[in-house]
């Protein structure tokens, strides 16, 4: 497969074929995104729930963040790879999000970065892409504004949320985004949204209407615990939780009554070898 670059993306949203995006959080979640065809994959800020076992996004800093980068960058040949900036490493000023994003690019050896807001950030995404880093904006639902925003709320759902909406999506391509992420929207205001921008939008629970998708890949691959609350756009396509549950167990009950190892996962010695040995 070709290395997936900027002007791949646009070339794919000009001819208006969907653009595929997934997380990844480490070597392995990024090769296999990688090996399975997805154009895009972000080492979203969620690894902080999903690789580290945190609360919530706000927790991350940016130097786990660029470790996780790193890994992920390993494991992507062809895939355009993209960091998210966690909160606190870009809101101080555009100087601040400029010196982290530089970083996780320089350091974590991703292709671009990814920043949550709108036109309140349009200064820091025009500082960030002047100095030639590519930037993925996010609107709508912008978890590390969890507690602001009264909790993981859709977004835009009245006329003046809408309005907001595209205020925003229009402020950061003017700032220079590559791209904008809208999560949590009603499906016809991003459908709206993406007709009126120029750059392509990737939508997470904003419908079918944008111009790629994004999943968080342990929710989409089923690699998470009976029981966990998923919002409603995810759509589980796997079992890799029950597999390894399945594996696992498998494992611990041939231990426990000896079937495993068998004697072809066993080294042999020559008889006369161990006889001598014996003795
Ligand atoms: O952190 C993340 O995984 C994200 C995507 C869900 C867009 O920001
Ligand atoms: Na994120």
């Amino acid at each position: 497969r070709k290395k997936v670059t900027l002007p791949t993306l646009q070339a794919m949203h000009k001819r208006k074929e969907p653009i595929t995006m997934i997380t990844a959080h480490d070597f392995p979640s990024s090769h296999v995104a990688d090996q399975a065809g997805m154009e895009m994959i972000l080492v979203g800020d969620s690894l902080a729930m999903v690789a580290l076992g945190m609360e919530d996004t706000s927790e991350v800093m940016l130097d786990e963040m660029i470790l996780h980068c790193k890994s992920v960058a390993r494991g992507s040949k062809s895939s355009f790879t993209v960091g998210d900036l966690p909160m606190g490493s870009y809101e101080v000023s555009p100087e601040q999000a400029l010196l982290s994003a530089i970083r996780m690019t320089k350091e974590g050896r991703v292709h671009a970065i990814k920043l949550e807001g709108g036109a309140e950030m349009a200064p820091a995404i025009s500082k960030i892409t002047t100095a030639g880093i590519s930037v993925l904006a996010h609107i709508g639902l912008t978890p590390q504004r969890q507690n602001a925003l009264g909790g993981f709320r859709v977004q835009g759902k009245s006329t003046a949320g809408a309005m907001k909406v595209l205020r925003d999506a229009v402020a950061v391509q003017e700032a220079g985004a590559f791209a904008v992420v809208l999560e949590a929207i009603p499906a016809d205001v991003a459908t709206l949204v993406t007709n009126k921008l120029r750059i392509p939008t990737i939508g997470i629970g904003a419908g079918n209407g944008c111009s790629g998708q994004v999943l968080v890949q342990v929710d989409m691959s089923g690699n998470y615990p009976p029981g966990r609350f998923l919002p409603k756009f995810v759509k589980k396509y796997g079992d890799v939780w029950g597999e390894a549950t399945r594996a696992i167990e498998a494992y611990k009950s041939e231990v426990k009554d000896r079937s495993y190892p068998a004697p072809e996962h066993t080294y042999p010695m020559r008889e006369e070898d161990y006889e001598k040995f014996e003795r």
